[in-house]
């Protein structure tokens, strides 16, 4: 197959993590017969620099124009003045608001050969971790009204039905596929628009009797995840809820660096990306973790490309590379062979075979 890839490097440890799984891509199309063509786009502070807008619309149309984006990440303190919509965030709001991709799919699932590196008791470990969060990615607080008027700061929160019935609608075919279990998340004790949520869930789950839906407060989730994670199969919830729950959710795996993702909409055309950001304190001296980015394009093979034997060989791969002893800096254990970003995609290369 034919694919057309845009891809963007971004900003501090973004280009070294890319390039890796740039890396494993390209021994994919070797290996099955692919061709994936690239599309270089410039967004975030890189974006800045070159034309003085985090997202100009001609690279957002890249992107829109591809068959898929991979994304490394975007941001630090070089742009951290700037004003909050000329940001390199901002860039990453309006790609994603722009290719309309309203479902962050985020697993948190340890990996058995670094179940050392999770700061959970063993006993809690043992009992598994593995659950997806599927967080609403364009509506919400993000996109709401923000200003500043003096001393005072607003930032508005709002959902529509319709916005929280088809995000509500991929956490119940989601959990279909799996456990059959749906935590929808929430704060509907102070929120309206939680209440609203809570409401949509419930008229939905009619439809879906083979799933399980129950409700939970946010602070109470960020509680669960770490006592007792095993409970949770698929977690349903909205934009910035997400946001804070995939990263404690990330942790506990071990490292926010294995973590990949990806957003979808009305189309196959999906943004991947690991869910870390841009670490402009390591950028440039390939120590980063690649894995994140790798995994993510493995996702936007099986979820865009329908190449579900090609997914299932890099993600083996990684096992592989995890199983010799091989670890980045982020997660290196006593007795293990450290490596750095550029060697981790080449060893992962290296397993990577045509199953
Ligand atoms: C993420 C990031 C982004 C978000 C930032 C960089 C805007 O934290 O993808 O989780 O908040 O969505
Ligand atoms: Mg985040």
């Amino acid at each position: 197959m034919v694919k057309n890839i845009a891809v963007i490097r971004g900003d501090g440890i973004g280009p070294e993590i890319v390039n890796e799984a740039l890396r494993v891509l390209n021994k994919v199309a070797e290996l099955y017969g692919h061709t994936f063509n690239y599309t270089d786009v410039y967004m975030g502070g890189c974006a800045i620099d070159k034309f003085g807008d985090p997202l100009p619309e001609e690279e957002l149309k890249k992107c829109t124009d591809s068959d898929s984006v991979l994304l490394g990440a975007v941001g630090g303190d070089k742009w951290n003045n700037i004003e909050g919509s000329k940001r390199p965030e901002k860039g990453l709001l309006r790609l994603r608001a722009g290719m309309g991709v309203y479902s962050n799919n985020r697993p948190a699932k340890i990996w058995p050969q670094l179940s050392d590196a999770s700061p959970l008791k063993k006993s809690i470990v043992e009992n598994g971790i593995d659950f997806i969060i599927v967080r609403e990615l364009i509506g919400g607080i993000y996109f709401g009204e923000h200003k500043t008027e003096g001393d005072v700061a607003t930032d508005v929160l709002t959902y529509s039905e319709a916005e929280i019935e088809r995000i509500g609608r991929i956490g119940f075919e989601t959990a279909l596929k799996r456990n059959k279990k749906l935590c929808s998340v929430e704060k509907s004790n102070v929120l309206d628009s939680s209440r609203l949520w809570k409401k949509v869930m419930h008229k939905l789950s009619a439809e879906y009797p083979d799933v399980e839906l129950t409700d939970m407060l946010v602070d109470n989730c960020a509680m669960q995840i770490v006592k007792n994670p095993a409970q949770f199969d698929v977690i349903v919830t909205e934009n910035m809820f997400g946001d804070i729950l995939s990263d404690e959710a990330s942790q506990i795996t071990g490292s926010i660096g294995m973590i990949p993702s990806s957003s979808l909409g009305a189309t196959t055309c999906g943004l991947y990306e690991p869910i870390h950001g841009s670490a402009p304190d390591i950028a440039g001296k390939d120590v980063a973790n690649p894995v994140g980015t790798i995994l993510s394009a493995a996702m936007m093979l099986r979820f865009s490309f329908d190449m579900g034997r090609e997914a299932d060989a890099i993600e083996k791969a990684v096992g592989a590379y995890l199983d010799a002893g091989y670890r980045t800096a982020d997660i290196l254990s006593e007795g293990m062979t450290l490596v750095g970003c550029k060697k981790c995609g080449e060893l992962i290369c290296d397993y990577l075979k045509k199953e």
